[in-house]
Order: C-alpha cells, then structure tokens, then sequence
C-alpha cells in the first residue's frame, strides 16, 4: 500500500486526476471505477479543466461506478446517476454508452445486479477504481460486516451511513435505506485501487485501515491485501501537521 501524504484537499485532487490522466494518456481502452461523495468532486473538477485544456478525451473511456440508491431514477437530484451527469459525464466528450451505474429503480433489482456484473466483465478488468472512505470504514455501499467474497448486490443501509448522507438531502427520512453496491470482491479485482481520503472526520478510519487488522467489520481493511494501492490522503486526514 503506497501512501501520498499531501497538503489539502486541492494537491489530493490534482494528484488524484492526474493518476487518471496517464493511464488515459496510455491505454487506448481505460475503464475506470468512479465514486460520488464530497471526496472526488475536486477532482472531477480537475478532469473537466484538462478536457478543457484540450490534454485529453474521454472518447475511448468507460466508467463504472460503485454504487446506487434504491428507488431513485436517474433524474432524482440525489441519485448518483444525476451527480455524475451533473459533475463530469455532461462537462466532458463521454458517451451515454460509455458510463455505467446500477440501476436503483430496476423491477429486479437482483437481476440488475447479476447484469451490472456482465458489464463490468464485459469491458475487462477495471484499470483504475477510485474509492472514498466511509466513516465506518465502508468502501462502496458495503457496510462493516459484508462478506470480503460479495459481488454486486443490494444492501441495507446502516443509520450511521444515512446521517452522514442526510446532508444532500432535505432530511434524514428522505435518505433511501438501501444501495446497490459494487461488492468487495468485485472492487478489490481492479487493477490499482486509488483511495483518496480528506478531512480531520475521516482520520481515525484512515488509522484504523492503516493500522488495525484486516477483519469484515472494517470493510476497506481489505485494501491492505491488494497488490496494488494508492492512498492520497491529506495532512488533517493523516493528523499529520508537519
Ligand atoms: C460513494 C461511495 C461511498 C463514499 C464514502 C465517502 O460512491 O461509494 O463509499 O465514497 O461514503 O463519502 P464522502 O466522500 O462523501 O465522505
């Protein structure tokens, strides 16, 4: 696990698209694993400005993203489909056809979960897959205790995940209690895990993954038994105020 330990949210941001932006750069077929969240809008952000910058294109580039709420379409100003569109996938030259969410509003969701999983295998091994860190250490939707073997599937939202949600939303009541989720096995396939980690909240989980043991009640502990893992986290993450 190679940790880069940098500044402020922005150096996390710059540096983090900038990962994204060499293996675009390099691959003619780059499929990339996406998160919504507070953590990766900067940079979403930074991405959009290379594209505007005209150092990139995103014409051969499939995105796969983690995680979906139930019962929300695509138009719903919280579903993850809607803060995709709204910060990327409509400021860049991404196709409809090239970027991949669940679908929370299937008439099957179990169906749409084995079809999400097709996909993903479809279009190969994800290069790159990029993960926020949950306060309870989830990665994903996939709350403490979800097996490390779990491909996508459906899952009940802790409360805990709910209040620290309810601040997109007009209350906690309105926060959907269940996501479809990307599963561990299916993250933890991906070629180089990219975890960006930012904010003093999140520095006692950062700990505990760096620190503590390897167990499914701390789900993104899993992250230490893959090859291949960038943490950028920035000094109030890492308490580190040198
Ligand atoms: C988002 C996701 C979640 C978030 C995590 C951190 O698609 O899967 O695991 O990455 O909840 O959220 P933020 O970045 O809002 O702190």
């Amino acid at each position: 696990m190679k940790i880069v330990k940098v500044k402020d949210y922005q150096e996390m941001s710059q540096k983090a698209s900038s990962v994204l932006l060499d293996l675009i750069a390099k691959k003619a077929d780059p499929v990339l694993g996406l998160a919504t969240g507070s953590t990766p809008i900067g940079m979403y952000q930074s991405l959009i400005k290379a594209y505007e910058q005209e150092t990139v294109s995103f014409k051969h580039v499939k995105t796969f993203n983690l995680d979906e709420y139930v019962g929300l379409g695509r138009q719903h100003p919280n579903s993850y489909h809607y803060f995709m569109n709204e910060k990327l996938f409509k400021h860049i030259d991404i196709g409809s056809g090239q970027t991949f969410i669940p679908d929370g509003t299937a008439n099957d969701l179990v169906v749409e979960c084995q079809n999400y999983e097709q996909q993903i295998r479809e279009a190969g091994q994800i290069d790159i897959q990029v993960l926020g860190l949950g306060l309870n250490g989830h990665i994903g939707f996939n709350e403490p205790g979800t097996s490390f073997s779990s491909r996508t599937h459906v899952i009940d939202l802790m409360e805990s995940t709910r209040l620290a949600n309810a601040r997109f939303f007009d209350s906690v009541d309105e926060v959907p209690t269940q996501a479809i989720t990307m599963g561990i096995d299916t993250i933890t396939e991906s070629k180089l895990i990219l975890l960006l980690v930012s904010g003093e909240k999140k520095a006692t989980a950062l700990a505990r993954l760096i620190n503590g043991e390897v167990s499914e009640e701390f789900p993104a502990s899993i992250l230490n038994r893959h090859p291949n893992v960038i943490i950028i986290a920035d000094e109030a993450a890492c308490r580190c105020r040198e």
